[in-house]
């Protein structure tokens, strides 16, 4: 695979005119989702180097990544006469840098394409580090592919339009960034208050390398890429279990995950607890609870056996020993999970 370029922009006309110039390419097409061609396409449209991109809409939000928003993607490519050596330029959440990636990905066995993350989750996650993919038969990111974007351009410029709740959605994945990766990190992090959490270019380009690094090291998560599961195990279990009831966004389950896995971190790799409980409280200023009552659990407990990371019948976790103390291929009991549970609603 080839390395992935981030740029964290200063000046996004000065990198995007780059970007686009480093890729030889005969035709250039941009996709948007119906949101981010209201909201992010008139930041970039008058660039000179955007001049003759042919626009591609797909419908937003994650009920759209779909085969039908796939095959719309290659129709349109195939109509606006793209080749093998055409450039596409994925302007759009972590929807669009998936399905985008997977489109240039296939289409013609692969054209370049460059990703413009535009809400949190996407610039310090979904854009980084190759996977692509779409949802496929009720189950998320079934097909798809690892494949670089040429490049990664974030501009903080985009989140002005976000809301708050997509906001904190990312900056859960920034806080597992910063338990995998420094006490340092991890206290910024927290020192955050609802009102700042407007995030700026220093605090994205630590997230996000964060990513970089452990990607790097391990493009196709045979190992330590499973470092960025914290939180995911029981947060998939959460978000799943939300979605038979009233659907949550990505980054809230993840929240909750951490604090389920950080409570069995404490138990089982020993991080230390007041760690723990100054994380968990900052995550319940801000993510709430989900109501879940001790009946849920046998459901949560099932949900996290079906999770994609497992090897056999155990329940495989991400833990620390410690602050940017990785553990993988970790697991627990039932009873400790339970456990995790009651700390959840409770503790
Ligand atoms: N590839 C990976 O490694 C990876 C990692 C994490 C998540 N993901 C994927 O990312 C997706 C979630 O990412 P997301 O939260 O960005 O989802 P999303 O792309 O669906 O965006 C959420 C909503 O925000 C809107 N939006 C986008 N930019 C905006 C802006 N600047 N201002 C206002 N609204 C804007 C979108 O139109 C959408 O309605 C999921 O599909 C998930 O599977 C992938
Ligand atoms: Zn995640």
């Amino acid at each position: 695979m080839e390395p992935q370029k981030v740029i964290i922009s200063e000046d996004l006309q000065q990198s995007l005119t780059q970007a686009i110039a480093e890729v030889e390419h005969d035709r250039l097409f941009v996709l948007v989702d119906e949101t981010t061609e209201k909201l992010c396409l008139p930041v970039v449209a008058e660039f000179a180097c955007m001049q003759g991109a042919q626009k591609i809409v797909i419908g937003a939000t994650d009920q759209h990544k779909t085969l039908e928003s796939l095959a719309h993607v290659w129709s349109e490519l195939q109509q606006g006469g793209a080749t093998r050596h055409s450039l596409m330029v994925n302007l759009g959440g972590g929807m669009v840098t998936d399905l985008g990636g997977f489109a240039a990905s296939t289409f013609k066995r692969g054209i370049a394409y460059i990703n413009i993350p535009t809400t949190l989750l996407s610039m310090v996650d979904a854009s980084v580090g190759g996977k692509t993919g779409i949802n496929f038969g009720g189950l998320k990111n079934e097909v798809g592919v690892f494949n670089n974007a040429r490049s990664v351009i974030l501009d903080t410029i985009f989140l002005q339009t976000m809301d708050e709740e997509n906001i904190l959605s990312g900056y859960a994945e920034m806080l597992k960034h910063g338990l995998i990766d420094c006490e340092q990190h991890w206290a910024e992090l927290l020192t955050a208050h609802r009102s700042t959490f407007n995030v700026h270019r220093s605090t994205l380009k630590k997230s996000v390398a964060v990513k970089q690094r452990i990607v790097l090291e391990d493009p196709t998560e045979q190992g330590i890429r499973k470092a960025l599961n914290l939180g995911h195990t029981a947060g998939h279990a959460f978000e799943s279990l939300a979605l038979e009831r009233k659907p949550v966004l990505h980054g809230y389950a993840v929240a909750w995950g951490l604090v389920v896995e950080l409570y069995l971190s404490c138990v089982k790799t020993g991080f230390p607890t007041d760690k723990m409980r100054q994380t968990v409280s900052f995550i319940r200023e801000h993510y709430g609870r989900m109501a879940i009552t001790c009946d849920d659990y046998p459901r949560l407990i099932e949900l996290m056996h079906h999770d994609k990371k497992n090897v056999g019948t155990t329940i495989n976790f991400t833990f620390l020993g410690n602050i940017g103390d990785i553990r993988i291929n970790q697991t627990a009991t039932e009873e400790e999970i339970k456990e995790a549970l009651d700390f959840y609603r409770e503790g």
